[in-house]
């Protein structure tokens, strides 16, 4: 291999990504395809710790393919797979759920979050998440893992389990960095503007889903909650301006321009010409993601190929890990 450093992330197939999901973390990842070798992951094993219909559980994993893909994001250049298609991350999250305390796993937000979310099912798997999650990563020997701030408890996690095993069994783990998106592309919900925009919210007009038609994105903009002062103006930090920021920084995001100039060319305006403007410069973004997508959906077989494919890569590159951490403690192999 190259000296080229490695980046392993994935997404988990439950709900639609969003736009948030796009301008903060997808479109960023286009750019990493050149510089680094950059393995991504459907998390469908991490999918099923809160229940999910079957049936779309498999029709959403090969959709956030295809949309990895019409984000341009190269199958060519780029390892994707499903990461139930390499048995190695159950078996390294077997392996390190042993080295791994009940207290640290207690502690994590996120654990503590869905389980009050989802309290008729804490179970095990919610628990120890982020030992599958730290299993994923160490196996490829990764540099590199872009994420959102939510995740970087469990990058830090994963880096702990890696250092406790190397300072027993010798350099067995590469230990990772966490990546996190430039700033300025934090996309709020549209109804609650002060949080995060989130493929689960119950609320469907809370954020545009990648899938959602266009009529429907621009109607989601239209209809975003602002204030009552009518004036188009960034004010950092002001949460009874969060509406307005957040659309500033949409707007900015997919125009490229600061978000400054963007306000200066309302002044004086009011928010219905700001919005119809924003609606539609999403749509004009999202419109060719969308007939890609349309277009790599009808051909399944395309599909499932670069899943076997990358699953065959996967399964070599993660082989030596897994390989020398049996070894390690003692499997005879
Ligand atoms: N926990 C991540 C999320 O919800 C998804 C994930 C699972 C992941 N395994 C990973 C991300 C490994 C990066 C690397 O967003």
């Amino acid at each position: 291999m190259d000296d080229k450093k490695i980046i392993f992330s994935g997404i988990q197939p439950s709900g639609n990504l969003t736009l948030g999901n796009y301008l903060g973390a997808i479109r960023q990842w286009v750019n990493l395809q050149n510089d680094y070798h950059c393995i991504y992951a459907m998390m469908d094993m991490h999918t099923i710790t809160v229940r999910q219909t079957p049936a779309e559980l498999r029709r959403r994993t090969l959709e956030l393919l295809a949309l990895y893909i019409a984000c341009g994001i190269d199958p060519e250049e780029n390892i994707f797979f499903i990461q139930s298609h390499n048995s190695a991350h159950a078996e390294l999250a077997w392996v390190l759920n042993c080295y791994t305390y009940m207290g640290e796993l207690q502690r994590m937000t996120q654990f503590k979050d869905k389980s009050s979310r989802h309290a008729e099912n804490i179970n095990a798997g919610l628990f120890t998440y982020p030992v599958l999650m730290a299993s994923d990563i160490l196996l490829y020997q990764t540099d590199y893992v872009p994420v959102g701030k939510d995740q970087m408890q469990h990058i830090e996690i994963c880096r702990d389990i890696a250092q406790r095993f190397n300072s027993i069994y010798g350099d067995v783990f590469k230990i990772p960095e966490g990546m996190l998106p430039k700033v300025g592309a934090n996309i709020m919900s549209l109804q609650e503007p002060t949080k995060k925009m989130s493929k689960s919210d119950p609320n469907p007009k809370a954020y545009i889903s990648m899938l959602d038609d266009m009529n429907v994105i621009a109607k989601k903009i239209k209809s975003a909650v602002t204030d009552s002062e009518g004036v188009v103006e960034y004010r950092e930090g002001d949460d009874t301006k969060a509406g307005i920021n957040n659309l500033l920084s949409i707007m900015s995001s997919v125009t490229g321009r600061a978000i400054d100039d963007v306000a200066n060319d309302y002044a004086g305006k009011g928010y219905g010409d700001f919005k119809a403007d924003v609606a539609e410069a999403v749509v004009e973004t999202m419109r060719p993601i969308r007939a890609e997508f349309d277009r790599l959906m009808v051909d399944k077989k395309y599909l499932t190929d670069i899943c076997a494919k990358g699953a065959e890569s996967a399964r070599r590159i993660s082989g030596r890990t897994l390989a020398k951490v049996y070894k390690k403690v003692g499997f005879v192999i």
